[in-house]
Parts: C-alpha cells; structure tokens; sequence
C-alpha cells in the first residue's frame, strides 16, 4: 500500500495517528500512544504537510518516509523496543523514528540514530531537542551520529532492534553482526523493487528472513552518489 490517504483534510497529528489506527496499520495501544506523543509537524521543513500519507523532500535527495511506513516498522519492531532495550536507526533522516524508538526503550535503554549527511544530522538534533525525546538527548540515552550507516555503530551494539530507512542492495553483514541474538531488523532490500526484509537472529545465532511488503525508498548508498541523485 503506498497511500492511504491524501490531501490535507487530516490537519493534526492526533488526526493521523487515528486513521493509521482505522486503516489498521497501528494495531497496539503503545505504537499509538508513542505516534500521539511525537509530533510529526516538528520534523518536516516549513511549509510542509506533515499529517499527509505522503513521503516528503527534505532535502539531499532524501526523504521523510510516509506516516504508514514508520508505522508499519514500529509495530515490528515493538517487542525489540522494550524499556531498557537497545536500538539503532540507520539512515535516520529527519530523526522521527529515532524519536520514537527513544520513547520506546527510555532513558534506560540505548537509541543511536545514524545518518551520513552532517546537515540533516543538525537537523535531526534541532527537532528531536523540540520533541518529547529532547530528556533523552540531554541525558545521553539518545544520540545522532554522522557516519555511513552500512557499517552500523559498534560501539552501542548488540542491539535487539535495527531499523534501516533506505533501501539497500543486499542485507549489510555489520547490521547481522551487531543484532543481538534474539534480535530484529527491518530493512527494506532491493534496487528498483524492493520489498520490506523482517530479519530475526535466534537466540543460537541463526538467521531467519521474510517479506512483509513490497515498498519504496531512496538507496542506502555512498554519500557521493545519494548526493549526485
Ligand atoms: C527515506 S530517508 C528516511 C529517513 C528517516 N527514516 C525519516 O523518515 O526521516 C533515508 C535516509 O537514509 C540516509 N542514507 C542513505 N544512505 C545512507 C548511508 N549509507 N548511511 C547513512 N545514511 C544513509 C539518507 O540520507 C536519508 O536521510
């Protein structure tokens, strides 16, 4: 599903977070309650439509991914984000989902964000400060780094969610290596098609991969290339 509605009848972040419910994409009371309490409107570039079903530009050539897509990853990765948990967004953009997965886990647990562009690091940082999660940026609980997120960041791993908000050729073996086992990823695989990977290492190790939907993001690739387009 790429839509589920458009237009700007849903003019506030309570709105949109009630029809991701209606629509069933929200199905617990705790991925609801963390939509309600980030705002999306704090994240997108002035004079955007925030509570649209929309991916927006923010620059870069890089994206603000729709409001079903964060959905859709936060109700995966929901058992993962336990309070005390550990977990890492790659490619984390606006810093919306780092925001949320802060809220998640909680100032006991560990939320690293991780983007290869500086000025949407800066960005990042400037709307997560105006955001609920702003505690958690104080308290080192929650961080943003600069980096080429396919190498991940070792040094706040394992962790027992991964999120990847771009669309990469093939799973990076980093992000296996520092999954916790019983751990989950989700990340979406592919060039032009692509579909939406759940990966889960069981608590021996193994590795088990499905599909849950056919999607579309920007590449995770070098920062040249994203930034040639
Ligand atoms: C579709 S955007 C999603 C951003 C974020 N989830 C959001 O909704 O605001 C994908 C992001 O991945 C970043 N990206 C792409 N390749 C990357 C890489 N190798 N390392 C780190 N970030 C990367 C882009 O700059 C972009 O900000």
């Amino acid at each position: 599903m790429e839509q589920y509605w458009s237009g700007s009848a849903v003019n506030r972040n309570k709105g949109m977070v009630e029809n991701l419910q209606q629509y069933g994409v929200i199905k617990s009371r705790k991925v609801a309650e963390i939509m309600e309490t980030i705002d999306r409107g704090l994240f997108v570039p002035n004079g955007a439509q925030p509570y649209v079903d929309s991916p927006m530009l923010i620059g870069y050539n890089a994206t603000i991914s729709a409001p079903h897509m964060h959905a859709t990853c936060l109700q995966l990765l929901e058992e993962n984000l336990q309070p005390g948990m550990r977990a890492l967004d790659v490619g984390s953009g606006t810093g919306y989902l780092t925001a949320c997965f802060a809220l998640m886990v909680g100032p006991q647990g560990r939320t690293v964000g991780v983007e290869h562009i500086p000025e949407l690091v800066s960005f990042s940082i400037q709307n997560i400060e105006k955001s609920a999660a702003a505690p958690q940026l104080k308290d080192g609980s929650l961080s943003v780094y600069v980096t080429d997120g396919r190498q991940g960041w070792p040094e706040s791993a394992p962790y027992d969610a991964i999120h990847v908000g771009a669309a990469a050729p093939e799973i990076p073996q980093a992000l296996i290596d520092q999954l916790k086992p019983g751990g989950r990823m989700v990340i979406p695989v592919g060039n032009i098609f692509q579909d939406l990977k759940v990966v889960d290492k069981n608590s021996d190790g193994a590795i088990s991969i499905r599909t849950e939907t056919s999607v579309r993001y920007v590449p995770l690739t070098s920062k040249e290339a994203q930034l040639q387009g």
